[in-house]
């Protein structure tokens, strides 16, 4: 801290009045003062040389901290990110979409609806089974195949081939489709569900099951 005090001798070369004090400023430095400014100084260095900091002001414990925390945070989610989808991912997964064989072309009759059984694997989320399904295919040239989904298109009941009628029958509610699956009597809303379809060295194979 500075502060002035007056020339005593009152000549100084400010002074217009030979005699009085003059009006020049002299600073000085008190000594208390001073010892405290050189104090706060060490005292300012001495932290800095206990606590030395990076540019970004942390201090070197807190760097190492965070840094630590930052490693231990990338190893958990190095283990818990697949730990996590091995028990969410099959869960989410669609259905498999997987081509099934359901029939060897030759075991068709030309012109006559056949119910075939026929065996598939499917996921239900974490379990894996094997289930017996059923169809119905139809040629009517031997070479070119329409395979029927199993369900009544009203409320699902399982129907069946009528040959002497040349229709399918559905008992539920007596509803009647013909061979190519349109609704001929009753309550169904819609033709009979059509599978995709193609033929792969002589197997007729099944895909996903379309509402027509
Ligand atoms: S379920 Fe087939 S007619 Fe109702």
């Amino acid at each position: 801290m500075s502060r002035y005090r007056q020339d005593p001798e009152g000549d100084g070369p400010g002074s217009d009045r030979p005699g009085l004090p003059g009006s020049e400023l002299v600073f000085s430095r008190e000594p208390a003062a001073e010892a405290e400014n050189v104090d706060r100084m060490l005292r300012d260095r001495l932290s800095v040389a206990e606590h030395p900091t990076t540019q970004a002001g942390w201090t070197r414990r807190t760097f190492l901290r965070n840094g630590l925390l930052a490693m231990v945070g990338a190893i958990s989610a190095g283990i818990a990110v697949p730990v996590a989808r091995y028990f969410v991912d099959p869960a989410l997964r669609e259905p498999d979409a997987q081509w099934v064989a359901i029939a060897t072309i030759d075991s068709i009759p030309t012109g006559v609806p056949t119910r075939v059984e026929y065996v598939k694997r499917t996921r239900d989320a974490w379990r894996r089974m094997t289930s017996r399904f059923t169809a119905w295919v139809l040629t009517k040239d031997g070479e070119e195949f329409v395979v029927y989904g199993p369900d009544c298109t009203h409320l699902g009941c399982a129907y069946r081939w009528e040959e002497s009628k040349q229709r399918f029958l559905c008992p539920c509610h007596t509803g009647v489709f013909d061979i190519d699956g349109n609704v001929v009597s009753g309550p169904p809303p819609r033709p009979l569900d059509r599978f995709d379809v193609r033929i792969v060295n002589g197997e007729i194979e099944i895909g996903k099951l379309n509402k027509m």
